[in-house]
């Protein structure tokens, strides 16, 4: 029965009478002891959901449906950078989980352990993050493009009795070598795991061997018939980390749930993404990132539907390849980031209307602000809805968006529509931290609690937990999203960018402070301010303002060119080439206020064009004037 009934009455509810509300959708999952009580309110700002009962991730993802469809395809994979595809039926899936959990517990893996996940878009890595959640351990992926000083530094953070490895990643027909990342990352760690599991796909040239290296397929053979019952947990218990960019250079561990994360994403997929049991979902984004987590693995699986993991870009063979998968393996949903659609937009349509796309029912688009010009094409091209929805890596699921499970409000363009339910979003001033009239710009925030799903904590660190999110807005107890919106009559936000120093290059979250530290680190650097600035096609890309320990190594164009080069290798080897800035600008000075703070917001209006108005504090305004004319000159070109 859908659509009977009301976005307004169900949002209220939600809010007015969260238990009742979540102790409605806590019986979408199966809960090995009955939990004691919905919420715990007694610490805030943490809030802890589902008390006392005991579940398990996998076996409400895997085990759970084996019943009634064992052979059904959980997973569907497909490789365009090997040409390999593998269907694996929700049976198959069980095994192989099995097999994985075996494999970690030989290796010492128990409930509460930590497991780094370093891996490409393998099925294996399906595999490790369910038998993680089967055992009670911790699982924390790292984005594969993670140079090896950020792969070590989440090492030496989350303490994992063992990585998980592969030879090698693939992108757009290159080889990512991650062995040596891998080694080097090892050595830099002071809390190195004993063990790397490795899945060798036999990409990789050349193989190391290092005394931690284990072979993951003589493993996988001898537990082939294993059998490794769940870990029941308790609600609370941590599920994973995963690490996310803030405005210090120290990435945060966003720490989940189990219980609270189960719940809110099957209701989620009901309500906001209309999905069913047997539908078949793609989610085109990266294990690493956490639409990767919750909508390539978790929330379809947790339905029973189909999910869709697929290595590659979207323009390889060419750009009618997502368009192909949708017909072959007859697509009902699709989930991806605006930058993949402005990429295709470059392509000829005919690409796309050569597929039967019969049955797509809607397209799910988040990450960064959705244009209406993108909006617009997409959805013609397409004919079909397209919902932009917002949230973060800390809430795990939308918070913003158009429920069309709950009610079909109309859309209104540039916005990704409204408050979900379970979300108190209230627009607050930034200086009186007083709820904004709508139509006036303001904080996004959340009122305590936050719903099932969302962060727990900061990983081993609740004090930097409460300031970072709970502290940041003058006289209140909320949590800020460090987004600006604006809310109009009818509860519709547009988002209007980061109010803190994150950037946002083709969806990928990025703090212009690991950046700067990156840059930093290079013997020529004296000092430098990345900025983010509007980009066509990714939405924002960073530029570096750098100031020379010798101006006179950047003296002649030639030899500028390549000291630019240089700086944007360092930030490749010390972040990975998702940091690399687009341009490497040189000046003898950053404008700074008289005591010494940068200042961030007036570089970024003049590398976008804009005059930064009045700047009474600031030390030398000839800096900024430097700032102007390079830019200027460097449009010019
Ligand atoms: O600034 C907002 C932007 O991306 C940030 C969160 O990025 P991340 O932690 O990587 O999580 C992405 C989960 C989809 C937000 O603080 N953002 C996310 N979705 C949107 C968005 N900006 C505008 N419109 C969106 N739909």
């Amino acid at each position: 029965m859908q659509n009977v009934r009301r976005y307004r009455d169900f949002h209220r509810e939600s809010i007015d009478n969260p238990e009742a509300f979540w102790r409605r959708e806590a019986a979408r999952i199966h809960w090995d002891t009955p939990f004691d009580s919905v919420l715990d309110r007694s610490n805030p700002p943490f809030a802890r959901w589902f008390t006392g009962g005991r579940t398990n991730l996998c076996f409400n993802a895997v085990d759970r449906h084996l019943a009634s469809r064992a052979q059904q395809n959980a997973l569907v994979y497909v490789s365009t950078e090997t040409g390999i595809e593998r269907r694996y039926t929700y049976a198959d899936l069980h095994a192989e989980v099995n097999r994985m959990a075996a494999v970690m517990r030989s290796l010492g893996v128990k409930r509460g352990e930590r497991v780094l996940i370093y891996l490409p878009m393998i099925p294996e890595a399906v595999f490790a993050m369910l038998a993680c959640a089967r055992l009670g351990a911790i699982h924390s992926v790292v984005f594969g493009g993670f140079a090896a000083p950020s792969l070590a530094a989440r090492i030496d953070d989350a303490r994992p009795v063992l990585l998980v490895s592969a030879d090698a990643g693939a992108r757009g027909g290159k080889v990512i070598d991650y062995t040596p990342l891998v080694d080097e990352a090892m050595a830099r760690a002071e809390h190195a795991p004993p063990h790397v599991l490795l899945i060798d796909r036999q990409l990789a040239p050349e193989r190391f061997s290092a005394p931690y290296l284990v072979h993951y397929e003589p493993l996988r053979a001898q537990f082939h018939d294993a059998q490794v019952p769940c870990e029941w947990l308790e609600s609370n218990a941590p599920s994973y980390i995963l690490y996310t960019s803030g405005t210090t250079g120290k990435p945060k561990g966003v720490q989940r749930d189990v219980g609270g994360y189960a719940v809110a994403l099957a209701a989620s997929m009901e309500y906001i993404f209309g999905g069913r049991a047997g539908d078949t979902m793609f989610t085109a984004s990266d294990i690493g990132w956490v639409v990767g987590h919750s909508y390539i693995i978790y929330a379809p699986l947790l339905a029973g539907m189909t999910t869709v993991m697929y290595e590659g870009t979207p323009l390889r063979p060419d750009g009618g390849i997502w368009w192909r998968l949708v017909e072959q393996h007859r697509i009902n949903l699709m989930f991806t980031a605006p930058t993949a659609i402005r990429v295709l937009k470059k392509q000829d349509p005919a690409l796309l209307r050569a597929a039967d796309l019969s049955s797509l029912r809607t397209l799910f688009l988040a990450g960064e602000p959705l244009d209406e010009p993108t909006a617009t094409w997409i959805s013609d091209a397409l004919g079909k809805p397209v919902v932009d929805n917002y949230w973060q890596t800390e809430t795990g699921w939308p918070m913003l968006a158009i429920q069309g499970g709950v009610e079909a409000l109309p859309q209104k363009p540039g916005s990704p529509g409204v408050p979900c339910y379970g979300y108190d979003l209230v627009l607050r001033d930034e200086h009186t931290g007083e709820p904004c009239a709508s139509g006036t710009k303001g904080v996004i925030t959340l009122g305590y609690p936050l719903p099932p799903g969302c962060m727990q904590t900061v990983w081993g660190d609740d004090a930097r937990f409460v300031k970072t999110y709970w502290e940041s807005v003058p006289g209140q107890q909320v949590y800020s999203t460090f987004d600006w919106g604006v809310q109009d009559k009818n509860g519709y936000v547009t988002i209007l960018g980061r109010t803190d120093d994150v950037i946002n290059v083709a969806g990928h979250r990025l703090g212009t402070r690991e950046i700067e530290e990156a840059i930093s680190s290079h013997a020529s650097v004296a000092e430098v301010a990345v900025v983010g600035v509007n980009d066509a096609v990714k939405g924002q890309a960073a530029l570096a303002f750098v100031v020379l320990r010798d101006a006179s190594a950047a003296a002649d164009p030639k030899a500028a060119d390549r000291l630019a080069a240089a700086i944007a290798t360092t930030v490749d080897r010390q972040l990975g080439a998702i940091g690399r800035p687009a341009r490497v600008h040189f000046v003898s000075m950053l404008p700074k206020t008289r005591s010494g703070k940068l200042l961030r917001r007036a570089i970024a209006a003049l590398a976008e064009g804009r005059e930064p108005g009045d700047l009474p504090t600031i030390e030398d305004a000839s800096a900024l004037q430097q700032i102007r004319e390079t830019v200027q000159a460097a449009r010019k070109e």
